[in-house]
């Protein structure tokens, strides 16, 4: 059997130590499920700024096309805060996603275990919360011309443009209509379409595909409604699709029902590559002190075990692992009274250690 070949891109601030508990558990699953791996690590972000001079070199982009999966961590941090907004290492990631074609952004937010007493929220508010946020990752104002600032100072103007065409709507709205059918079988589509002529095209052409999927029970809600749904009735959730802006938000919002935002793992997902992430940013401010929270990252793995490998057996093991160790030892943003406060690594190692004590996952299965 080949190897896989997984690009491993560190990035920056908590990025590094995330990813290597990350790549422990990817390595112990691989082990346990008769995989073969070949990792390449590659810079992007501020560490590929400093070191090779842009935040995605060629390189690694050359390396992550070649690969079966790419790892990422984490980019960006108040060292490069001052730069152009095309010189950031934020570039990085958007570039990934956009030369690799990665439409599509799954978002899961559910809580594990007793979790639930570690979200802002009141228990009975967020405890049973299980949702998808499907965000469109390669359009919208993200990436639509024209965009910039213009004109003399004291009379600028800036510039960016909410673009959707009808193709790239269709492609993941029906991405949000075959995981909802596998999930719940409720889709919303949250848009603007009180105000955007982008969201009453996107609403349009979603409401025509319902016929389509006649199983998934399709709503429409507009985006400052999502907002306030989320953290008032999160559990009417099931699976959520949505614009790159407006997921951008939503799933951050979505991250505080689970307790953390150092909780919530990502798939990107296109026709031909993926790449898996947490949601959660670089933060400096904790950087390499052993304080962040593995979790978000080592989840990111579990779905590579699903959607790359197509052993969605392996990622419930990994989530079993993840829900075994949190009923004893908690990073300090999950801390609740009763658990034991650990670091990054022995995290980590906690993981590592529910994982050894599961039984060997079934064989490859058909991705469910
Ligand atoms: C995310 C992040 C990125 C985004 C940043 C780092 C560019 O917030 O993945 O959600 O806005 O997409
Ligand atoms: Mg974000």
């Amino acid at each position: 059997m080949t190897p896989k070949k997984i690009v491993i891109m560190d990035g920056d601030g908590i990025g590094p130590e995330v990813n290597r508990q990350a790549v422990a558990v990817l390595k112990a699953m691989a082990d346990k499920v008769g995989l073969k791996l070949s990792l390449e690590p590659v810079l992007v972000g501020g560490a590929a700024i400093d070191q090779a001079g842009s935040a995605l070199p060629e390189e690694s982009l050359k390396k992550a096309q070649a690969s079966d999966a790419v790892l990422l961590g984490a980019v960006g941090g108040p060292k490069w805060d001052k730069l152009e907004l095309s010189q950031r290492p934020e570039r990085g990631i958007l570039k990934t996603r956009s030369e690799l074609a990665l439409f599509a952004n799954l978002r899961p937010a559910k809580i594990y275990g007793d979790l639930v007493d570690a979200s802002t929220l009141k228990r009975e508010v967020v405890q049973g919360t299980d949702l998808m946020v499907i965000r469109e990752l390669t359009g919208d104002i993200y990436y639509g011309q024209p965009r910039g600032i213009s004109g003399a100072k004291g009379q600028r103007k800036a510039l960016n443009s909410m673009v959707y065409s009808e193709h790239e709507i269709e492609r993941i709205v029906r991405m949000g209509f075959e995981i909802a059918r596998k999930r719940r079988k409720k889709l919303c589509s949250v848009d603007k379409s009180n105000v955007l002529e982008v969201s009453v095209l996107w609403r349009e052409i979603s409401s025509a595909m319902a016929a389509q999927y006649p199983e998934v029970e399709l709503s429409h809600m507009l985006v400052d409604n999502a907002a306030m749904q989320l953290v008032r009735a999160p559990r009417s959730f099931d699976t959520i699709v949505t614009g790159n802006m407006f997921g951008d938000i939503l799933s951050d919002e979505a991250s505080m029902l689970t307790g953390s935002i150092g909780m919530l793992p990502s798939a990107s997902l296109g026709e031909r590559y993926a790449l898996y992430e947490p949601i959660h940013g670089s933060a400096p401010d904790i950087a390499g002190k052993d304080l962040a929270n593995p979790l978000a990252a080592i989840l990111s793995v579990g779905m590579m075990f699903r959607y790359t490998f197509n052993m969605p057996e392996a990622e419930i093991q990994i989530e079993n692992a993840v829900e075994r160790a949190l009923s004893k030892y908690r990073t300090g943003d999950i801390l609740t009274p009763g658990a034991t406060r650990v670091g990054t690594q022995q995290m980590g190692e906690q993981v590592l250690a529910e994982l050894a004590a599961l039984p060997r996952p079934l064989a490859p299965t058909p991705m469910a």
